[in-house]
């Protein structure tokens, strides 16, 4: 019987690391490019479109808290990420954490689970472009029709049915867009999503900053509205609920990791990405929150604009503000898009670097030094996927695939401490094992809280990974071919 748990040792991850900077990906990213790339992946849907049900259904004027109480998971699962990408700058993220630390077998399910976070993640937030990009449209008098913008499938009680559309044409175009732009470089990639960055930001500040004026405390009392007596409508179990749903808009600064191998220095800089743009979402989601449940009652809050709600209900005194706010939103939900399919090729082209995979998908673009192949394939399936299925089934699968990643990586801190203490580690998570503890005990929490539908997916995905590890990575997995 193979050892499924064999471990692919530091040493040897970092001597491929070393042979692989020749001829490999291009070592161009500083500390600066890598925080505006996990903000470029952070502020998205989450903020621009999950706020409102999130305090009109669960929270509140507490919603506040929820994006504190899922901001702290995210931090210590941010913290242990941070110790791991400094110690292994390798492209794949959490995948090749795990190979060093819990065995091949577990590395391969994260792996496989990634596919969840980022391929799915970009299809699920192409699919909240498109419906921004309608909108926009419409403002303008251009009608895009129903049956060429939403998605042909959708399951309901009945099971799948077909919703008589053809296909979400945008959702498609913009993953396509994004995929040749991938393709073309990993500094042009960062350039296009350092300009998106300053605009979503300044979007963000702009309504914070002129909306604060327009807060009328009123609606904030009761700040934590009473519970209905139902678990997770209002009251203290209102805002862990509001977390689960607005966690969403956490995902994203884990991707910072996946770009370790074009750092141009991770030790330093990989703990700086990771840390400060989960620091500064965390603070400007807080106060959008603030603001945005003092000017809209939360009861009025169930849209899925809810910032150009907002806008709205200041009368014409901020109408220039609501175009701006759309294109912030368009062009923040386009940086997630490109994040997210610059993860995932990375994570492809590690794991068929071990031999995992096949060997066609480590193939590196001899003039633009990209992992082209992969980025090629990723684009296209998500494509697929972003033109056929609905928002809510894909976000609930990224939310659960996501957390679970998050959970073996703090699993993983607490088994290299023990395996391999003497390690350098340039960045330390503090409170070793508390901080992963409590990280382990929120992420799971937060998956405990999902749908059993979202479950059943989660497992049959796993199931279909297990087999392919059997029917064909653990038969060309090189470091066992080695011993
Ligand atoms: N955090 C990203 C978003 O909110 C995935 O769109």
């Amino acid at each position: 019987m193979a050892n499924l748990f064999i471990t692919k040792s530091l040493s040897k991850l970092l001597s491929d690391s070393e042979s692989d900077s020749q001829g490999g990906l291009k070592k161009a990213l500083s500390a600066l490019n890598l925080t505006t790339l996990g903000i470029g992946a952070i502020i998205g849907t989450g903020i621009f479109v999950l706020t409102g049900t999130a305090a009109a259904n669960h929270a509140g004027p507490a919603l506040a808290l929820s994006f504190v109480l899922s901001g702290i998971g995210c931090l210590f699962a941010g913290l242990c990420y941070a110790e791991f990408a400094s110690m292994i700058p390798i492209a794949g993220s959490a995948y090749t954490y795990s190979y060093a630390t819990l065995g091949e077998f577990i590395a391969w399910i994260i792996g496989w689970d990634l596919i969840l976070e980022y391929l799915f993640g970009a299809a699920t937030v192409a699919v909240g472009w498109s419906g921004y990009i309608v909108s926009f449209f419409q403002g303008y008098g251009i009608i895009i029709p129903a049956a060429l913008s939403s998605a042909p499938l959708n399951h309901t009680a009945a099971g799948w049915v077909t919703t008589g559309a053809i296909i979400n044409l945008p959702a498609v175009l913009i993953i396509l867009f994004m995929t040749a732009l991938l393709v073309v470089g990993i500094k042009e990639t960062a350039n296009v999503n350092n300009v998106i960055v300053i605009v979503k930001i300044v979007v963000v500040l702009l309504f914070i900053i002129f909306g604060v004026s327009y807060v009328d405390t009123a609606n904030w009392t009761p700040f934590i509205p009473p519970n209905t007596g139902e678990f997770g409508k209002f009251g203290w179990s209102g805002i862990a609920a509001g977390a689960g749903v607005i966690f969403f808009a956490y995902i994203g600064f884990d991707a910072v990791s996946t770009a370790a191998q074009e750092a141009k220095n991770p030790q330093k800089d990989m703990p700086i990405g990771i840390l400060a743009s989960l620091a500064v979402c965390t603070i400007l989601y807080i106060l959008v929150s603030l603001v945005l449940t003092g000017i809209v009652n939360y009861t009025e809050l169930a849209v899925s604009a809810p910032i150009a709600i907002a806008i709205d209900k200041t009368g014409q005194a901020l109408a220039w503000l609501s175009p701006l706010v759309k294109v912030g939103a368009i062009a923040g939900l386009s940086s997630v898009i490109l994040v997210m399919l610059m993860g995932q090729p990375r994570i492809f082209y590690s794991m068929a670097k071990d031999g995992l995979l096949p060997k066609g998908f480590a193939k590196v673009h001899p003039k633009y030094k990209t992992p082209h192949v992969t980025t090629i394939l990723t684009g296209c399936v998500a494509a697929v996927v972003a033109g056929l299925f609905p928002i809510g089934i894909l976000g609930e699968l990224v939310s659960i695939g996501t957390l679970l990643a998050f959970v073996i990586v703090c699993a993983g801190i607490i088994v290299l401490r023990k395996t391999n203490p003497d390690i350098k580690r340039p960045f330390k998570t503090p409170l070793v094992p508390l901080f992963p503890i409590l990280g382990i005990l929120i992420c799971g929490l937060q998956m405990y809280a999902l749908p059993n539908d979202t479950w059943f997916r989660l497992i049959i995905w796993m199931a279909i990974g297990v087999v392919i590890y059997f029917a064909y990575s653990i038969k060309h997995s090189k470091i066992r071919n080695q011993q």
